[in-house]
């Protein structure tokens, strides 16, 4: 992104695009927000979107598309099979990871249903630096374990670490010796590690872990899916990076790997997925699961229109004032977070912001799923709909027992392009006025738990009337404020 200094001497992120489309926005009272909370079973997944102002739940399919973008939806050519807008996207994949193969799906968890089916029988691991919530749950499905083997940095909540995302590859080797190679079924390594806190991983690490699969005829997987703010922060942090190309940057991760997939709500700025593969057998491997789960081979479940967005969006990722846009705003809000006091995971990863809820809420038990009472209060405090990405998060043993998450975090996530400085603003004011008052905050319970995924749509209830106070208190500092 332009480095454009201001002569006022302050650091603020100056957007290198406009704004040509607007959606308005509804801010309903508090009391209102208290219902609609209430009423979402404090499950922010479950509230309508028309009761939130800021919907900071993810970046999944929501960033801002550009006109290049909308532009070329018209020029879709729909066709069940052989489409011209296939070829432009495989075309496009081809030149940026430089891969042969590539097979469509859906989206990014119908990519890991695909390599999951593949490659993981029972008894089998899949290590990686740190998992995703989809991601394990097929891996598990299909019998498999995983191994989180990020470095010790990683899980260091306050920190100036470059790449908390790096794996520990001395872990790999030992998980290597110990289970044996022909019980690996592939090494996983998740760009700008999600539920870590949208964390980059370097260049030199993964080429440290491509020497490890080599010695040991192990394939290396890339989940892309947040590829973009990776790329950005390589570009920005890694040294032996910082004159190379995002474009160049973008080969040489790929060189290192044998498959790459992604999920194309993020990556690329439009809805969809795919898998890129280098090696002939391994595609026709997984291509017999296409057809049968995502749809013929020149679509794999995506609409055709949302496939031309995706190969321009790709192209897009390749240009650092697209992607840098995320990473600042994101930098932004962390820092003003920081000095109110308000605990924050440091340095400022991307997808978004995340809050340190185990020390925000160090009054409310895991068990009480404090990350996710902090989500409902957020909501009910300001219309700003965040994302927990904690115990909630999580799935219980086989025998019941709860599964504590390493890290009780609120993810309030930036989708690309979508806020003003102003709105990020509100959300900076509504989370410290919080934090002012954080010991109002009490746990959730649950009323109704699905066995799988169940922070999807599971239904919480309030452990006292913390709600009610907080709304009392809300009212007393910001009158009738909406
Ligand atoms: N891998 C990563 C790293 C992801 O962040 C996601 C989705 C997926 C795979 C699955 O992709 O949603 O297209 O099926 N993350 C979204 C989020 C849901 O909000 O962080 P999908």
């Amino acid at each position: 992104m332009a480095q454009v200094s201001f002569f006022n001497g302050k650091q603020l992120p100056l957007e290198m695009h406009k704004v040509r489309i607007v959606q308005k926005l509804n801010l309903p009272p508090i009391e209102q927000r208290l219902q609609a909370m209430t009423e979402a079973g404090n499950n922010t997944f479950l509230l309508q979107n028309k009761d939130v102002f800021m919907d900071m739940l993810t970046d999944s399919g929501v960033n801002a598309m550009s006109d290049q973008q909308q532009a070329a939806m018209m020029i879709a050519d729909d066709s069940y099979a052989g489409s011209a807008t296939y070829t432009r996207l495989e075309n496009k994949l081809r030149e940026i990871f430089g891969m042969e193969y590539f097979l469509p799906t859906h989206q990014g968890r119908a990519c890991e249903n695909i390599l999951a089916q593949t490659f993981v029988k029972p008894g089998m691991v899949v290590p990686m630096n740190y998992h995703f919530t989809t991601t394990k749950a097929h891996i598990v499905l299909n019998g498999g374990t995983i191994e989180e083997i990020i470095s010790s940095k990683g899980l260091e909540v306050v920190s100036v670490e470059p790449f908390k995302g790096d794996m520990d590859v001395s872990k790999l080797q030992a998980i290597v010796e110990q289970r044996g190679a022909e019980k690996i079924a592939f090494v996983r390594m998740e760009a700008g590690t999600n539920l870590v806190g949208g964390q980059p991983f370097s260049l030199q690490n993964l080429a440290d872990i491509r020497k490890v699969c080599d010695q040991h005829g192990l394939l290396l997987v890339l989940d892309a899916s947040l590829l973009a703010d990776n790329l950005y922060f390589v570009k920005q942090r890694e040294d032996a990076c910082k004159h190379m190309s995002i474009r160049d940057i973008t080969r040489k991760m790929a060189d290192l790997c044998d498959i790459i997939y992604f999920s194309a709500r993020k990556l690329g700025c439009a809805r969809g997925g795919g898998i890129c593969i280098r090696d002939k057998a391994q595609y026709e491997k997984m291509r017999v699961l296409v057809p049968l789960y995502e749809g013929f081979l020149t679509y794999g479940g995506m609409s055709v229109r949302e496939m031309e967005a995706i190969t321009v969006g790709l192209d897009e990722t390749m240009d650092e004032d697209m992607i840098g846009q995320g990473p600042q705003f994101i930098a932004y809000m962390v820092e003003e977070l920081k000095k109110a006091g308000v605990p924050v995971i440091t340095p400022a990863g991307g997808l978004g912001c995340h809050i340190n809820v185990m020390e925000f809420l160090d009054h409310v038990p895991q068990s009480q799923y404090p990350a996710g009472a902090l989500a409902a209060a957020l909501y009910i405090a300001g219309g700003v709909r965040g994302m927990e990405r904690g115990t909630l998060s999580e799935q219980r043993e086989p025998d019941g027992r709860e599964v504590l998450a390493n890290m009780e975090l609120l993810r309030l996530a930036m989708p690309r392009r979508v806020f003003t400085l102003s709105q990020v603003e509100y959300a900076i004011d509504r989370i410290v006025w919080l934090y002012r008052h954080r010991k109002m905050i009490g746990g959730l319970r649950f009323v109704e738990e699905p066995a799988i995924l169940r922070f999807f749509y599971g239904r919480l209830a309030p452990t006292s009337d913390w709600q009610q106070k907080l709304v009392a208190q809300f009212r007393s500092d910001f009158g009738d404020s909406l």
